[in-house]
């Protein structure tokens, strides 16, 4: 497995800095490449900018513009860039024409052992590997928004992404302190699927004026959104109850049709008894024993989550400007 001790971005807009900006604070000298030379030190010179706002706003710890300021250097073209790299990160624009000049140029310029991650938001990374020299070597790390604060990256290894080389990019992530979570190179992915599709509903039920963007935010936010920084899908209907779920398709599969059929994963789980934390079981295997607990927990994490709300105040600059909805 190939060490990583030096990191080069190609792309160093909004996800490279912030990628580049944790990866210098955990300890591994970065290299900057852009469109140009001159992008590069632009980029360069806005994240330091962008780290001494966030080092006097408290969320980065005293010293680390100092440290981002050493340990970042901006280079004068892709190629000279990645001469020198163990590792790679594309986050250029989601434009498969500009995917495939900068990853085509970073790979054939790169050290045979280096590793190349994309940062694509929702392309295949099978696609992307068709224009990589040395595909065996390319995988998807997907990091999110806004990198120096988000835990999650996803890892999407393509059908010929050589198993040391996810073991590697697996590492180096764990290694700036981020969580990694290897899902199957599905378009969007996990992270971007499931959150197009709560968009994709919310905008259907604007058009068939169920309510408006500002309500719809407002219910998300103060109701199931509350459940999701501890509890993701599977664990929360394991909490509702199985069967409680399948009640509810009911209405729903009556009034949206087949799109809202309750899913046979889940009828084959409630017709053998399994009806999550109160049976015991359910898609995240509960513990039924321990029901007071996770009720206790969940109850913590939302009190803390409604005084962290309360302390933060309200979203700044939100106007709604949809006011007036009436159903
Ligand atoms: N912004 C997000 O919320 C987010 C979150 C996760 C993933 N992503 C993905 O990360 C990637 C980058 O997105 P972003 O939001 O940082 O974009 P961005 O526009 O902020 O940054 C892109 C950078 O790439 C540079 N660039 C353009 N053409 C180039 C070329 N040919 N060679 C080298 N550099 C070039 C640009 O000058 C810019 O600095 C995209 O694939 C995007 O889908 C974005």
């Amino acid at each position: 497995m190939t060490t990583i001790s030096s990191i080069t971005v190609v792309g160093g807009g909004y996800m490279g800095g912030g990628i580049a900006q944790v990866c210098v604070l955990a300890g591994y000298p970065c290299v900057i490449a852009d469109a140009t030379a001159e992008a590069a030190q632009s980029s360069l010179a806005r994240l330091i900018e962008e780290a001494r706002i966030f080092e006097e706003q408290g969320l980065f710890a005293p010293g680390s513009t100092q440290v981002i300021t050493q340990g970042i250097r901006a280079a004068d073209s892709i190629e000279q860039a990645v001469a020198d790299a163990d590792y790679i990160v594309e986050a250029v624009p989601e434009r498969l024409d500009i995917k495939a000049d900068a990853l085509g140029r970073a790979s054939a310029a790169a050290r045979p052992d280096a590793i190349i991650a994309s940062n694509t938001s929702a392309m295949p990374i099978e696609k992307l590997a068709s224009l990589v020299t040395g595909p065996d070597r390319f995988l998807g790390v997907h990091w999110m928004n806004p990198a120096p604060f988000v835990p999650g990256v996803e890892i999407i290894p393509a059908s010929m992404t050589r198993p040391d080389v996810v073991e590697g990019a697996e590492a180096l992530i764990r290694s700036v302190g981020k969580s990694p979570s290897r899902v199957s190179d599905q378009a969007g992915f996990v992270a971007n699927r499931l959150q197009y599709a709560l968009f994709h509903e919310a905008v259907r039920m604007v058009e068939e004026g169920t309510a408006t963007p500002t309500e719809i935010d407002e219910v998300v936010s103060n109701s199931f959104g509350f459940r999701l920084p501890f509890f993701g899908p599977f664990a929360t209907a394991d909490m509702a109850g199985l069967d409680v779920y399948v009640g509810a398709y009911e209405s729903f599969h009556e009034a949206y049709g087949d799109r809202f059929a309750p899913p046979a994963l889940l009828l084959d789980r409630v017709s053998a008894g399994d009806t999550g934390l109160k049976s015991g079981g359910g898609f995240t295997g509960m513990d039924a024993s321990k029901i007071a607990d996770i009720v206790r927990y969940r109850n913590r994490a939302y009190a803390a989550l409604s005084a962290l709300r309360a302390e933060l105040g309200p979203v700044p600059g939100r106007r709604g400007g949809d006011e007036g909805h009436t159903p």
